[in-house]
């Protein structure tokens, strides 16, 4: 079991790794979760997730925890206002209080809405984070970011536009829940991993390089030595920045572009989170080479790994540089009406740039195959 500090002052919180550690739920709560177990928990999971739910539930009731199980459904769409208020009803019918607690069990999307319900559910209740995806495991159930979507003004869902920073009390990592999750889903998991090396760790972002293949097939002994150091740089970053003043910001690498296409449908249905993030590390390698902080040798290089991790780097749907860029316009970053990019500037770091070049949008949604 590898236990990663989230040293946020007066906030701390903390990653558990381990294989099978959902057996072992109430004692890790009672040992790592910060305070005793909880008299009552709603137990807030993502249906595809149901098996992994049914052990928790019996793991926790067998620690004497009365659990409430509330089923969620995993789609953009449903990262809505109805659905929290729907869980804050099934707390209030479940009468927890203050002292209890809400799990949330599943993808980064059940994550985010859990969260929310969980931070503003009586002003505030803890809430443990169990991630079932790659995505989530390495980054979504990391660092308290929670929230749900809005439709855009002149339409169009707007991603995560509503939400708080509530810290997690525990995100309890166990990689034998990924037995059950799809290749895609798996896949759209190490776009989140690569980020995590372009970003901060040139070391990681090569070592996923030569093992793209074996992770996108979910190698276990190499998605075991994957989760430790992708967590890694996830807690490093939000520890030193918890409320996204400056430097947290690099983690939103990939996705003023992707977050823009994420809800346009394409040929082949909606992208996953993760698909449109790779696609929108793409845009923002070719935008930083346009502004010379990338060489053509360093752009083809983060190309070729997303496509060998098995990510699409091209956008097949039909939408235009100007509707793109109006939906960027609406990215949380966005200051006084300006745009901000997280571009890389050579591998292993990247830089927060304000007001880009047209030119630099341009050649970035050009490069994903947008006009
Ligand atoms: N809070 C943050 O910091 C943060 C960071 C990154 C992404 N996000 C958010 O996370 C969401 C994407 O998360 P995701 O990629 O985990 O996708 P997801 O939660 O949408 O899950 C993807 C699919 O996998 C299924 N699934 C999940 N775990 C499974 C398992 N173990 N077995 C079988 N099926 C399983 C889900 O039902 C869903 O169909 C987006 O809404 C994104 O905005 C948040």
């Amino acid at each position: 079991m590898i236990a990663i500090p989230v040293d946020i002052p007066g906030q701390a919180s903390v990653v558990v790794v381990a294989r099978g550690a959902l057996e072992n739920l109430a004692a890790i709560l009672t040992t790592h979760g910060g305070s005793a177990l909880p008299r009552r928990v709603l137990l807030c999971f993502d249906r595809n997730c149901t098996v992994h739910a049914n052990q928790a539930a019996r793991v926790l009731r067998a620690g004497g925890v009365t659990v409430t199980e509330f089923g969620l459904t995993a789609t953009e769409d449903a990262k809505s206002a109805s659905a929290v208020e729907a869980m804050w009803d099934a707390a209030l019918a479940a009468r927890l209080d203050r002292g209890d607690c809400f799990v949330a069990l599943g993808g980064g999307l059940v994550g985010d809405l859990v969260g929310f319900a969980a931070a503003t559910y009586l002003r505030g209740v803890r809430v443990v984070q169990i991630p079932t995806t790659l995505l989530a495991m390495v980054d979504a159930a990391i660092g308290g970011k929670t929230g749900i979507n809005r439709t855009l003004p002149e339409g169009g869902l707007g991603k995560n536009l509503v939400g708080a920073f509530w810290q997690p009390s525990i995100t309890i990592v166990d990689a034998n829940t990924l037995r059950t999750l799809g290749k895609r889903e798996l896949r759209a998991g190490l776009a989140e991993c690569v980020k995590h090396g372009l970003i901060a760790d040139l070391a990681l972002f090569e070592d996923i390089r030569r093992d793209a293949e074996v992770l996108a097939n979910n190698d276990e002994s190499a998605i075991d030595r994957l989760l430790p150091r992708a967590i890694s740089v996830k807690t490093a970053i939000v520890a030193r920045d918890p409320l996204e003043r400056g430097e947290r910001a690099k983690l939103n690498l990939g996705h003023t572009f992707g977050h823009a296409i994420e809800t346009i449908p394409t040929s082949t249905g909606r992208l996953l989170h993760g698909e449109a993030v790779a696609i929108g590390i793409v845009a923002a390698a070719a935008a930083a080479k346009s502004m010379q902080m990338l060489s053509a040798d360093e752009e083809a290089r983060i190309a070729n790994t997303l496509e060998n991790c098995g990510l699409p780097r091209m956008f097949t749907g039909a939408t235009t540089a100007n509707e793109v860029i109006r939906r960027m316009g609406f990215d949380k970053k966005n200051e006084g009406g300006k745009l901000r990019l997280i571009l890389p500037r050579g591998l292993g770091a990247c830089e927060i740039v304000e007001n880009p070049p047209d030119s630099a949008v341009l050649a970035g949604l050009a490069s994903i195959g947008i006009r």
